[in-house]
């Protein structure tokens, strides 16, 4: 397909999601704001309109809590009823949002639109100051609560509480979950298989561990010392505490530009740099892996988690070089990237165990690029677009290319529309 009929179609699937403030994930599926999805929907909005890219970023960080925590879906009254789990799940939240009225998750996820505010500044012109200005205390205050709450003695790097926050639900990454058994208190009926089938989707043991610790984090109040001592999920999981280092960079960049002091030292980001190696890196198997806080081992399910926290802009080029080879032969044969390698774990159809998901592939692009590896990340940028010309959906057969999940799906559209102009300069 024609590059502009692509940019045409992917600008269609923005615009037809477009709720007002934000722009729902997919038309049926997710109809309310979700964070990471939030972060790339503006970098497509900014291809094309970059007012309602920062709009974007700016509706989601209004749904902060008053510790700084950005959390993973901030929920839109008029969709309660097409969408489970609602608030409901969440009780906890409603008390710490910052603004009266506003309806959250418990969780957060990865730190992707704070890179993407600093990528959608610069499109915003003379404008450019005055948004950062209004974004900067609000990215600045949660990725200190990450350091701040989300950290335990011993280590600089994030804890990670539940799958979805993650953003990797159902992952081989964390099948370990399912030896708890976990089932929550109360009865529940899903929704999300109305409108995608069940094979696509995690199964019911998947929802019964992730509806579990949702009820056990509320139980807690929230508190990562609390809950570390009863629940079975504590994770320093790889993308997120590689992305929130790309984060804490752009943010720095930001408050450079506003004469604001940059609020992440150089020797505070190089000390977090080095934990992240020491934790995550696996020398024997030439990757990173995430790692389990209550064993202490690193989880080493073959996932194209290591290569995308690339995008953190932590690795050596031999490191990514290893990584993006061994990464390449254990899913040989199939399309780049499977978010899991054939195995036992694999499924090619379903959600995160091994379908192409076109954010991943963005990630993977940006960091082999800043690996200093911009061959492959050409051949990946090349696989998202002709991927995407089969249909914007959710995620992508990594055998055949066929479309999965829900259709319409803003971030695919939005990394489409991204890779299809010229990317972003530096901050100011
Ligand atoms: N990804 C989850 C879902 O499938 C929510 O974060 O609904």
């Amino acid at each position: 397909m024609p590059a502009p009929d692509l940019a045409e179609r992917a600008r269609q699937v923005l615009r037809a999601n477009d709720a007002g403030r934000w722009t729902k994930p997919s038309p049926a599926q997710y109809p309310h704001q979700w964070n990471w999805d939030s972060g790339f929907a503006s970098l497509g909005w900014a291809a094309f309109d970059p007012r309602r890219a920062a709009l974007e970023i700016e509706s989601m960080l209004g749904a902060r809590w008053s510790d700084g925590m950005v959390p993973h879906i901030h929920y839109d009254r008029r969709y309660l009823a097409d969408y489970f789990p609602g608030p409901e799940w969440w009780p906890g939240a409603q008390r710490r949002v910052a603004m009266t009225g506003e309806l959250t998750s418990g969780i957060s996820n990865p730190p992707v639109l704070a890179l993407a505010a600093s990528m959608v500044g610069p499109r915003l012109g003379g404008e450019a100051r005055a948004f950062y200005g209004r974004v900067f205390p609000a990215l600045r205050d949660w990725l200190r609560w990450f350091r701040a709450s989300r950290t335990l003695a011993g280590s600089p790097l994030p804890v990670t509480v539940h799958p979805w926050e993650s953003g990797w639900d159902n992952s081989p990454r964390w099948d370990f979950l399912a030896a708890a058994g976990l089932k929550p208190r109360r009865p529940y009926q899903r929704l999300d298989t109305v409108h995608v089938g069940a094979t696509q989707r995690p199964t019911g043991k998947d929802y019964d561990s992730f509806l579990a610790l949702a009820e056990l984090l509320d139980g807690c109040d929230y508190d990562l010392a609390r809950y570390r001592e009863r629940s079975p999920f504590c994770v320093h999981d790889v993308l997120i505490d590689a992305l929130w280092h790309r984060a804490a960079r752009a943010v720095n960049r930001i408050a450079i530009g506003l004469q604001e002091s940059p609020p992440f030292s150089e020797p505070e980001l190089e000390e977090y740099a080095a934990a992240f190696q020491t934790l995550h890196w696996s020398e024997m198997a030439g990757t990173w892996f995430d790692v389990d806080l209550l064993t202490g081992r690193q989880l080493t399910a073959a996932t194209a988690a290591g290569l995308a926290s690339l995008s953190g802009g932590l690795a050596t080029p031999e490191q990514a070089e290893r990584a993006w080879s061994s990464y390449l032969e254990t899913t040989a044969g199939l399309l780049p990237v499977p978010t899991a390698a054939p195995g036992p774990a694999f499924e090619p159809e379903r959600y995160w165990r091994g379908p192409v998901w076109l954010i991943v592939d963005w990630l993977v692009a940006e960091g082999l690029e800043a690996a200093g590896l911009p061959e492959p990340a050409q051949a990946v940028r090349e696989t998202v677009l002709s991927l995407a010309a089969a249909g914007l959906h959710e995620y992508f057969d990594p055998r055949t290319g066929a479309p999965l999940g829900a259709g319409g799906f803003s971030f695919s559209a939005a990394v489409v529309l991204d890779l299809l102009q010229t990317k972003g300069k530096p901050a100011f």
